[in-house]
């Protein structure tokens, strides 16, 4: 009880101490965990870091009002002007679910750091999970269309998990033209969560813009724990522990009055781990440490002081991207190269998986990550409950049946592609270009595995993120 008391007051001191509530999201990973077998599939690897390249090649930087921000890849063809950054409903991504309208409506929303919107896209496709206007009471038409071709801005019910209530939230509601290619793709709802508006494209105002408007939250941070590779806390208006259990517990009820009984298990899963997480949170947790953001304005950038192998610091202030959605951790190959080589045995996989490396399974390396005044060992320990896992949480499977090595989840990125031009504000490196180029060439993308490692708040008003051990 003691202990615990200790941990609610440094925890509120040290978030500005929150006088409403956050709201409390369970979230998951669709299609469940990454696959994790004993032998790694190669080709399937590949494809999966094509993809993770392919979504952060879709925006490029330019120079706005004397700043560098990030904003959306001019894209050429008819239907080029209606193409919304992200990809709804995709394989890989985590969600939320949304309650909306009355009666309720139950649509998937996917979360998705690298980009500024907060829509609801509506395909004729078939797949991906639907809102239909036409059956909420609560719906109110647009007055205007939205300067953004194929969306409308109307406004529904929205039904707030965890604190329990229900507000008119405004949205983007998109809908490609029937003849359309665009009208292929999944139904669903995507909630932006980039730190920069210059990555908008809908130029209406976000979910959370709204809450705080509302007065609904009064802190300006969200913030994401997770508890294996499928389920996780995603909170908005602040961050706690505490109330871990009794969101997931509340978040429950909901799920087994709205869902199948197969989502009512899952809900049941989350609620008992995230017991476990609390209990932990609450023995080893200090307070949170916090890295202002950094590089050009569009993403939650910051800067890594140091990565540490085997006690040994290999590389030392490397700008870093954080992605939920990244199932890697992808370095610069230089600074995936030094610090493979600091790793005894280990060696780069030949063409076509030359942006893998392996090292011996039976020594996977003790790994740090520094940030300004902390250290946190990464990647520790055995890979999902019940799963054999050779390499431990670093691999991401052997090399082959009955093979020693295991391939490591640090993998070169190939994304930069750097036209120098000018000097960017703020991006420590040795290189700096600009303009045309995406600007990845010196950045690391940290995704999911560090997640799992640390309790994340990301404050979008002063522009800064917060970690904390799990
Ligand atoms: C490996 O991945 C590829 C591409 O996803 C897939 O087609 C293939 O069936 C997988 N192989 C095995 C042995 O699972
Ligand atoms: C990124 O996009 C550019 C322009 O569309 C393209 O030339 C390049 O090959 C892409 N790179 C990757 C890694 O997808």
């Amino acid at each position: 009880m003691f202990q615990y008391l200790t941990f609610a007051l440094v925890f509120m001191g040290s978030l500005a101490a929150p006088n409403l509530p956050p709201i409390h999201y369970t979230i998951s990973r669709r299609g469940g965990s990454f696959t994790a077998p004993d032998i790694s599939n190669l080709t399937y690897l590949l494809e999966q870091l094509q993809v993770v390249e392919f979504r952060f090649n879709a925006t490029t930087r330019a120079f706005v009002e004397n700043k560098v921000v990030r904003k959306p890849r001019r894209l050429h063809g008819t239907q080029a002007s209606s193409t919304l950054l992200g990809d709804v409903g995709r394989e890989g991504n985590w969600f939320a679910s949304l309650h909306i309208g009355d009666p309720v409506q139950d649509v998937d929303m996917d979360l998705d750091m690298l980009t500024a919107d907060w829509y609801i896209f509506s395909t004729s496709s078939g797949t991906g999970s639907f809102y239909l206007d036409f059956n909420s009471k609560t719906y109110i038409e647009a007055e205007t269309p939205l300067p953004f071709p194929t969306c409308r801005e109307p406004k529904d019910i929205v039904h707030l998990p965890s604190i329990k209530r229900s507000i008119p939230i405004s949205f983007a509601l998109c809908r490609p033209a029937k003849q359309w290619i665009r009208t292929l793709l999944p139904s669903g709802a995507y909630l932006g969560l980039a730190p920069s508006t210059a990555l908008s494209q809908t130029k209406t105002a976000s979910l959370m813009t709204q809450l705080v408007e509302n007065n609904i939250i009064d802190n300006q941070v969200w913030s994401l724990v997770l508890i294996n590779g499928k389920d996780g806390i995603f909170s908005i208006g602040g961050t706690s522990a505490p109330s871990l259990r009794r969101a997931a517990i509340e978040t429950d009820d909901e799920l087994i009055r709205s869902r199948t009984p197969e989502m009512k298990r899952d809900g049941l899963v989350v609620s008992r781990t995230a017991t476990e997480i609390e209990t932990e949170a609450v023995l080893s947790s200090t307070e949170w440490k916090w890295s202002k953001v950094q590089g050009a304005e569009g993403w939650w950038q910051i800067l890594m002081r140091g990565i540490w192998v085997d006690g040994v610091k290999a590389l030392e202030n490397q700008p870093i991207v954080l992605d939920i959605n990244t199932p890697f951790i992808l370095a610069p190959p230089i600074a995936a190269r030094a610090f493979y080589f600091s790793i005894s045995g280990s060696r780069q996989l030949p063409p076509p998986y030359d942006q893998f490396h392996a090292y011996p399974c039976f020594n996977p390396p003790k790994i740090h990550f520094e940030f300004a005044g902390w250290n946190e060992e990464v990647f520790k320990g055995k890979r999902d409950k019940g799963t054999f896992s050779p390499g431990g949480r670093f691999s991401l499977g052997r090399m082959a049946a009955g093979s020693g090595y295991c391939v490591g989840i640090v993998v070169e990125s190939r994304m930069g592609k750097g036209i120098p031009l000018g000097a960017e504000k703020g991006n420590i490196g040795p290189r700096t270009p600009m303009e045309g180029a995406n600007g990845l060439e010196d950045v690391w993308i940290v995704g999911e595995p560090f997640f799992r490692d640390v309790q994340f708040a990301f404050d979008w008003k002063e522009k800064k993120v917060g970690m904390q051990r799990v």
